[in-house]
Formats: structure tokens, C-alpha cells, sequence
């Protein structure tokens, strides 16, 4: 028999239960293969929780391979099925970078946005084809913009400083008789807001991404004279976490008259970039649009709008972070100290924290957790996760409602593959936790949790400090 967890976890005794594939990822809480086992524990995988915390430690991030697969698939289907020209999908990879997850998105035909040589560098050594790679950021390095031209990548040229840098890099090659065609795509900033928190809002016109859209004939003007710069598209980002669809679809209406703007400069300007920024359920209340929903709309619009301006259809390429990760991994962590402030509140404090997970601290962002080892138990409390680390705002989440807990239990957040582990420190000098990917029963490690001997592997201690 299937009952229902009031965070809507399927059970089912012993029985390992498909993946519900009608579903988009992003729409739901826990990992799409997540289900209860005939010990009242969870299971993500096929794999049991409690197991892989004593086989990999505590804490640890849980990736579902077949929820991360899914969701690559579904916006690749979508794109495929609402946009009648060429498309491309890129994962955001600032919201989780390492090999593994490289290379499971790049084997379902995805490109990579990368926004640093150490993005970059990792995607390269994932294997993933330099010509699905894209190279981001507001400040890029010399050194950065070397290897992406050495590489073959294009790169989202996003200011003024940059476009005269490349042009230098070009000059010098062609000195040294090595002349260059770099593959550049121009961000442009679209004055466009969003419901959503101040500090992941780029789009507005205060913002410190991208050509203000004021300066348009002349950075055009500028592209179209520069024979070693190949200006094949157009980019633009307006944040993160949106529920609306209206903001994406007017932005890929400002786009396309941006590609109209382009053609009267001689560019041959053939892809266009919506960028990212769809949302999850973090919480019950969160309520985005599907992954399909999402396409659709931006393709209707890049569509109609090209056919009224009498534009060819540009190669469409969007680049989703948060909603292609988020959702299939989640972080287990130990319980231990509790402490009861009376009338107040009570702690419940687990084995990591900000350290593993800033966006709490940072973005007052919320998620929802269970206990793996007591998911059958009522959930009888409301108390305070806190995570370990000197600092009183080091929250992970406030009134969660749990099943009596005790030290040694296992908590699962739930909803924590972007924008975590890729943020993670060693505040206070702790070791960021491993990885997992689950898939079919089988763990495999992704990452290795950092030791005492990594914290100080790049500390120098002079000798002169020495005993
Ligand atoms: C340029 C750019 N593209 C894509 C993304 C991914 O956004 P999200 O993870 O919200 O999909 C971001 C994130 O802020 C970004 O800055």
C-alpha cells in the first residue's frame, strides 16, 4: 500500500518505486526517486540515507542522478518541441561545478556556462566540447580569456574593458602571425526587474553585469570594425528564483529587437541567449512554473517576434542553473545538541551549517527538512535547525516541523544541489562534506570530503615562525 508523507514522499514498504517522470523537477521537494523503505527510512536512488552517512560520513550531499537527468531532458525536449529552429541548452554550472556533474549534463547533449578559468578548467577536464562552452563574468582575467580562446570557447564579452582586451589579444596574436576569429556574444543589461531578492537581481539597469543597452550603436559600431572578433549572439541574465513567466517573455521581446538593431550594423548575430533564472520549490508555498511551461513561453515569444520583425529565427540558447540542480540532491547531516530555550524556541543543531549551505545566512532563503531514519514518526515538534559554526545567524531553518529527535539522527535538507556546495567554505576551518551520485541502488563518491591535512595543505609557515 502507498501512503503519503506530509511532504508528499511516496512509501511503499519495501518496494522500490519508479521515478514519477510526469512530473517537473523543480515543481517538487525531494528528489523524484525518494521514497520510504520498510524501515520507516528514506531512500533517494535506491539508496537508504542512514546507510550512505555511515559509509560516506556526515555531512554529505546526496546527488539523484535520475532527477538531474530528467530535468536536462525535459529542456531539451521542450526547446525541441516549442521552438521550430536550432536550439541549445547550457547548465549554469556556477549553481554545482565539479566533473561529475559535468559530465552527466554534457552526456545529455547540454552546453556548459562557466564564469571563471576554475569553471572552466573543469568542464574542459570533464570532457565536455569546448563549442558547447561559454565563458561568463564581469571582471574575466587575461589568463581567463587566453585559455578560453585557446580552448575554442565563446566567450559573453560584458563590458567595454573586456571588448578592448580582446581586441589587444587579437592584435598581439596577429603580431606574433597567429591571427585570431574570436567567438565573442555581447551581454546586455535589459531593464527588466523581478520579484525576486535584491543581492541575485542582474537584470535591472543598475547592475553591474553586462552593456547598458544605451550604448547599443556604439558597441555594434565598435564589434562590427573588429575583424578578429566573431560576434555570433546576444545574452542577457535577469536574475534568479522567478515564479513569473512575464519577465522572461519580455526580455525575449527586447532580444529580438536587439537582433533587428544588430542586422543594421552588418552583424551576423545567429544566437540568442535568455539566460536562466526559473524557480523551485524550496517550500510548500513555492509555486514556479513547470520546466515545460517555462520554454514554451519564451519560445512563443522569440518566435512571434521574430516573424513581425521578418527576422530569420536566431539559434536559441537559454542557460538554467538552480532549476536543473536544486531539487535532485539533497544534504544529510548528524544530529547532536539540543537546547530547549523555554517559551522560546528550541535548537535542534546538526553537523554542519553555513559552511556547506550559505544561502540561509546570506539570502534568508528557506528550505524544508525530514528525518531519514524516522520518516513514519509524527511530526510532533517545531523546532530550529542550527548548524555548528560561531556565528548566530548560522540558521539552516527556522520552525521545522519534525518527529521527536534524539542525537544520531539523521536530518535531510532538502533542495540544496545549487548554489551550496559551489558556495561552500572552511569558515571556522571545517571540511567541506563529500558527494554522492545515487542512482539504481549504487553510490558513487563525487567529491571526497576534505581532512584536517587539506585545511592546511596551502598554508606556508615561514621559518623563521617555526619552533
Ligand atoms: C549569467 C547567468 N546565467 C545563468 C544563471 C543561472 O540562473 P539560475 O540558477 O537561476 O537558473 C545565472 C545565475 O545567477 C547567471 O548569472
Amino acid at each position: 500500500m502507498v501512503s503519503t508523507h506530509p511532504i508528499g514522499v511516496q512509501h511503499a514498504g519495501s518496494q522500490y518505486l519508479p521515478p514519477r517522470r510526469n512530473t517537473s523537477p523543480n515543481q517538487e521537494l525531494l528528489p523524484l526517486t525518494a521514497r520510504v523503505n520498510s524501515h520507516g527510512c528514506l531512500e533517494i536512488g535506491g539508496c537508504d540515507i542512514t546507510t550512505l552517512v555511515q559509509q560516506f560520513g556526515s555531512p554529505l550531499y546526496i546527488l539523484d542522478e535520475e532527477t538531474l537527468r530528467l530535468a536536462c531532458q525535459q529542456y531539451r525536449d521542450a526547446c525541441k518541441q516549442y521552438y521550430q529552429g536550432e536550439s541549445q541548452v547550457l547548465y549554469a554550472s556556477k549553481a554545482w561545478n565539479c566533473l561529475a556533474v559535468c559530465a552527466i549534463v554534457a552526456s545529455e547533449g547540454l552546453g556548459i556556462d562557466v564564469v571563471s578559468g576554475g569553471e572552466l578548467y573543469t568542464a574542459l577536464s570533464a570532457g565536455v566540447n569546448p563549442e558547447k562552452i561559454y565563458l561568463h563574468g564581469n571582471n574575466k582575467s587575461r589568463s581567463e580569456l587566453n585559455l578560453a580562446i585557446a580552448s575554442g570557447v565563446t566567450i559573453v564579452v560584458d563590458n567595454w574593458y573586456e571588448l578592448k582586451t580582446l581586441v589587444e589579444i587579437a592584435q598581439e596574436s596577429a603580431e606574433n602571425s597567429d591571427p585570431q576569429s574570436i567567438p565573442i556574444m555581447l551581454r546586455l543589461t535589459p531593464g527588466i526587474e523581478c520579484h525576486t531578492h535584491e543581492y541575485i537581481r542582474t537584470g535591472h539597469l543598475d547592475s553591474k553585469f553586462g552593456f547598458d543597452p544605451n550604448d547599443l550603436d556604439e558597441v555594434f559600431t565598435f564589434v562590427s570594425q573588429q575583424s578578429a572578433l566573431n560576434c555570433v549572439g546576444l545574452h542577457a541574465h535577469i536574475g534568479s528564483q522567478i515564479f513569473e513567466r512575464q519577465p522572461h517573455q519580455d526580455l525575449a521581446q527586447v532580444m529580438v529587437q536587439w537582433l533587428q538593431d544588430a542586422a543594421k550594423y552588418g552583424l551576423n548575430v545567429t544566437q540568442l541567449n535568455v539566460g536562466g533564472g526559473l524557480g523551485i520549490r524550496y517550500v510548500e508555498s513555492d509555486d514556479p512554473p513547470s520546466i515545460d511551461e517555462w520554454v514554451k513561453a519564451i519560445c512563443e515569444v522569440v518566435q512571434a517576434a521574430c516573424i513581425e520583425a521578418n527576422l530569420p529565427l536566431p539559434k536559441l540558447l537559454c542557460e538554467p542553473g538552480r532549476s536543473l540542480i536544486a531539487t535532485a540532491c539533497v544534504t544529510a547531516y548528524t544530529i547532536g545538541s539540543t537546547k530547549v530555550v523555554p517559551e522560546i524556541r528550541t535548537y535542534v543543531a546538526v553537523d554542519g551549517g553555513m559552511s556547506d549551505n550559505p544561502r540561509p545566512i546570506t539570502y534568508q532563503s528557506q528550505y524544508r527538512a525530514v528525518v531519514a531514519n524516522k520518516m513514519s514518526a509524527p511530526l510532533t515538534e517545531t523546532v530550529t535547525i542550527a548548524g555548528k559554526h560561531c556565528e548566530s545567524g548560522d540558521i539552516l531553518i527556522k520552525n521545522a516541523q519534525l518527529p521527536k529527535t534524539e542525537p544520531g539522527d539523521i536530518l535531510v535538507v532538502m533542495g540544496t544541489g545549487a548554489y551550496n556546495y559551489s558556495m561552500a567554505s572552511n569558515y571556522n576551518r571545517l571540511s567541506r562534506p563529500a558527494a554522492v551520485v545515487v542512482a539504481n541502488g549504487e553510490a558513487n563518491l563525487i567529491l571526497q570530503r576534505e581532512t584536517y591535512q587539506d585545511l592546511i595543505r596551502q598554508d606556508c609557515l615561514p621559518e623563521r615562525l617555526k619552533k
